[in-house]
């Protein structure tokens, strides 16, 4: 009842919620500065689509989680062995955000430390590498991500890394090239994962490659985390030897990570993040993850991840229906990879044309990409967020048609502002903070 009178009350005065839906007033008090760019941060999202496909709208009660006291506590160690007192609330959360994950996706072992995604893959490096060893990763032009071995990243500073990429055909992963690479290369890590390939990943094949030559294969489920929770992507689980994981991209939770191995790993992974790499571990993210497992454990989200995919083949549909040309000719997952070339138009182009519009997207190197990672041939989309809203098949095709529009009219303003008009009406239907 508070709850609705508070919420009648914003929308009579037209104050801004936050997103724990209070009224931000002591925030405003003490700082106008922030408390406006939240304000307007607030309105671009729900004014705009985004196609980020990493990006993601976690619920309010994950956010009332992490804005929570549960910010405030040391807590070094790990539940019941902790190096500061005080620590049995927080030991509720945390025993809850470990089995429910373990639940969630059949691990033997979690640890919910990570800070974020880098922090994680670098944990797992340092429980099983030493400096100079070699890991064998995805390219990031192929679609791996930084922290796979690329050269400009610890991963690739501290370890010796090689990478397998994609079939310059087809643009799929190739395994009998990752396997030659392997039996060549002896790396004593294997990542798979990725960050933009459109296609399901064969974790299994991954790890038989890995265990031919005594390697550790660590998968990277970061982007397609909720799609496996919901049964729409294989399951590298129970045979992969250790999985990290962000938490706030389709498993739509806070920012932040988790590891997950078989057990016989769970000691030397949980020291390798703390102490090994991590101080006190950000309690309110646990809290966060907690909440975000529970509900990743509820039909609506099998539902939601279902959708996820089914509102990625529509927009390749609407996309392909426009003359764009996608990357392996399609997605099986939530993201897609657009070889603007055709068009005549860079990724840099399309991603500032497109953010005028409303629609948010990120350029991007396509596989064998003539062009440099600043101002790439292409773009990725994605629709986790846009699923997040309630948004279907027939809004796909809209947004598909925007794209187009935008696209084919770089440089006139006048289509540009009536897209932008018809995305916020678009948005206005489906609100959602
Ligand atoms: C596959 C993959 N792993 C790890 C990360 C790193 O996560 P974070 O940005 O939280 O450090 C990302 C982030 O985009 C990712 O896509």
């Amino acid at each position: 009842m508070v709850g609705f009178f508070i919420i009648s009350l914003q929308i009579i005065l037209n104050i801004p919620l936050n997103f724990a839906g209070c009224i931000m007033e002591a925030l405003k008090m003490v700082d106008k500065e922030v408390y406006n760019a939240i304000v307007s941060e607030t309105k671009r999202i729900n004014n705009g689509l985004e196609l980020i496909p990493s990006e993601n709208f976690p619920s309010k009660a994950v956010l009332e989680a992490l804005g929570s006291v549960m910010n405030n506590k040391y807590a070094e160690g790990y539940p019941g062995k902790r190096y500061y007192g005080g620590n049995e609330f927080i030991d509720v959360v945390e025993r809850l955000a470990i089995e429910r994950a373990k639940k969630l996706f059949g691990a033997e072992h979690v640890n919910v430390q990570p800070y974020s995604g880098s922090p994680a893959n670098l944990a797992v490096y340092f429980a099983f590498l030493k400096p100079g060893d070699k890991i064998l990763g995805m390219d990031l032009s192929c679609g791996g991500h930084l922290t796979h071995g690329a050269k400009v990243n610890f991963s690739g500073k501290l370890y010796n890394s090689v990478f397998y990429g994609v079939d310059e055909e087809t643009n799929l992963i190739d395994y009998d090239e990752v396997r030659k690479m392997a039996m060549r290369e002896k790396p004593k890590i294997i990542v798979s994962g990725h960050s933009a390939y459109p296609r399901k990943l064969d974790f299994k094949a991954f790890q038989e490659i890995a265990e031919s030559i005594g390697a550790i294969h660590m998968a990277d489920i970061a982007h397609i985390a909720g799609l496996i929770v919901a049964g729409m992507h294989p399951s590298p689980f129970p045979f992969t030897d250790v999985v990290t994981t962000t938490t706030h991209k389709t498993l739509r939770g806070p920012r932040g990570a988790m590891i997950m191995c078989k057990q016989e790993y769970a000691e030397i992974i949980d020291k390798a993040v703390f102490p090994g790499l991590q101080g006190g571990p950000h309690e309110h993210a646990i809290a966060a993850k907690a909440v975000a497992f529970k509900e990743a454990m509820s039909q609506e989200f099998k539902e939601y991840g279902r959708q996820i995919v089914k509102n990625a083949k529509a927009l390749a549909d609407a996309l392909m229906d426009n003359g764009f040309k996608l990357i392996t000719d399609g997605t099986d997952n939530h993201l897609m990879l657009v070889d603007l070339r055709n068009k005549g138009v860079t990724g840099k182009e399309a991603e500032k044309a497109l953010d005028k519009a409303g629609i948010t997207v990120n350029k991007n190197m396509i596989p064998y990409d003539p062009r440099k990672p600043f101002d790439p041939s292409g773009i990725r989309l994605g629709t986790p967020a846009i699923t997040t809203r309630g948004m279907k098949e027939g809004e796909m095709k809209d947004i598909g048609n925007y794209i187009a529009k935008v696209i084919e009219n770089i440089g006139n303003e006048n289509v540009i502002k009536r897209v932008r008009e018809d995305v916020i009406e678009l948005c206005k239907q489906f609100p959602i903070y």
